[in-house]
């Protein structure tokens, strides 16, 4: 079976990887004009006129990748099949159609606005009461597209510097920690959910994953597993879903989801029994789930801007390196890697021994640390 991933980036890099076990074959399509791939058949198709070729050397379609033009998927899903549908990304692409579904499903999101000029974003941020959180409504990835708004005088600034047409005004979550779910859905509509993973962004940046996340609350997982349930059931969804959320004193606030395997969801690639990869190589390809069981506890490192000593993270005995196969720029994902460990205390300074050859890692600070 060939599969077509739209996008040729590290999240498609890792499908493959994860696909070739099972005699899967991968042709990427890639816009951007810069795929860091690195493996499969890769297509650079900038203006989209070897789209037919692309459609008819692929068996069945998936992204790693969600801002591209709809039209694409929409004219794909024509005559191949297209997991997740085209539906599933027009939303996922959009924060405002994204926080519309949340509230019609009964999931609570930050009390939001739109802003279309200077002035609409500054009654937006007058009406929610600041802090406030503006982000484009489309494009946005990595925290790029976003500002913090302290007061609505900033607000002709803010949009200055967005630049955009159209922005989401968000009330700042005053959030204890962020944390997502990631689920797995097949073409027979079995459902699975990996352990929750507690979050740490620094600069807009995902920097550390730990699973499962320290602490958890059964009934806070329960609601999570809830809402990603009638997020996948809703959109008839096939293959990985990843939702992000901030656990607040009143429970879980949705941010967002992303229609596709995540870089939270990285650990399981040792820390699961099946990894997101391989369980959506599986549901695109109609196969059946596999064990979505932690096998002990992880933490996910992300190598971002420079690589650091990796000859010294290599010898840890305890660290699994992934990289990307990209250069090095301030920001920019360039690999992760992940340490498993039996127990949290264990896992903690594992990670900090690791980090250490990462430069600019900022302080590992997860729950579990300020605990003890
Ligand atoms: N409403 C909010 N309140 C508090 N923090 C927020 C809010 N929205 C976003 N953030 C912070 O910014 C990060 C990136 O925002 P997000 O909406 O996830 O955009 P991206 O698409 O760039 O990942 C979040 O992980 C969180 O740390
Ligand atoms: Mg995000």
């Amino acid at each position: 079976m060939r599969i077509g991933v739209l996008g040729a980036g590290q999240l498609g890099r890792m499908l493959a990887l994860a696909g070739y076990p099972l005699a899967k074959t991968f042709v990427f399509y890639d816009m951007s004009g810069s795929p860091s791939a690195g493996l499969g058949e890769v297509m650079i198709d900038r203006d989209g006129q070897y789209l037919d070729d692309f459609i008819s050397r692929v068996d069945r379609v998936t992204y790693e990748f969600e801002h591209l033009p709809l039209d694409i998927a929409e004219k794909i899903a024509a005559s191949k099949p297209v997991h997740p549908s085209p539906r599933a990304l027009q939303i996922c692409q959009n924060r405002e159609a994204e926080k519309s579904l949340f509230g019609e499903l009964g999931i609570p999101t930050p009390e939001w606005k739109i802003a279309d000029s200077a002035e609409s974003l500054q009654a937006a941020a007058e009406a929610l009461g600041c802090p406030v959180v503006a982000k484009t409504n489309t494009e946005g990835y990595d925290g790029k597209g976003q500002a913090v708004l302290q007061s609505p005088e900033e607000a002709a600034e803010a949009w200055n510097s967005i630049n955009h047409p159209r922005l989401i005004v968000e009330k700042f979550v005053e959030f204890r920690r962020e944390i997502s779910i990631i689920a797995v859905r097949s073409e027979s509509g079995e459902l699975a959910f990996y352990p929750m993973a507690e979050n740490i962004h620094h600069q807009g940046i995902l920097r550390y994953s730990v699973a499962p996340a320290p602490g958890l609350e059964r009934h806070v997982e329960d609601d999570a597993r809830r809402y990603i349930k009638a997020l996948m059931n809703e959109l008839d969804y096939i293959g990985v879903l990843t939702l992000e959320l901030f656990e607040t004193a009143d429970g879980l606030v949705a941010n967002e989801m992303a229609p596709r395997v995540h870089n939270s969801g990285h650990w399981t690639i040792e820390g699961a029994m099946t990894s997101q990869f391989e369980n959506h190589i599986r549901a695109v390809s109609g196969h059946p789930l596999g064990s979505v069981e932690p096998r002990e506890v992880s933490c996910m490192v992300n190598i971002i801007g420079e690589h650091g000593d990796i000859r010294r993270i290599l010898e840890l005995p305890y660290a699994r390196l992934h990289l990307y196969n990209k250069g090095e720029r301030p920001g920019r994902k360039l690999g992760h890697v992940n340490i498993l460990a039996d127990s949290y205390k264990e896992l903690v300074w594992r990670v900090r021994n690791c980090t250490q050859f990462l430069p600019g890692s900022p302080e590992f600070t997860a729950s579990l640390t300020s605990k003890g």
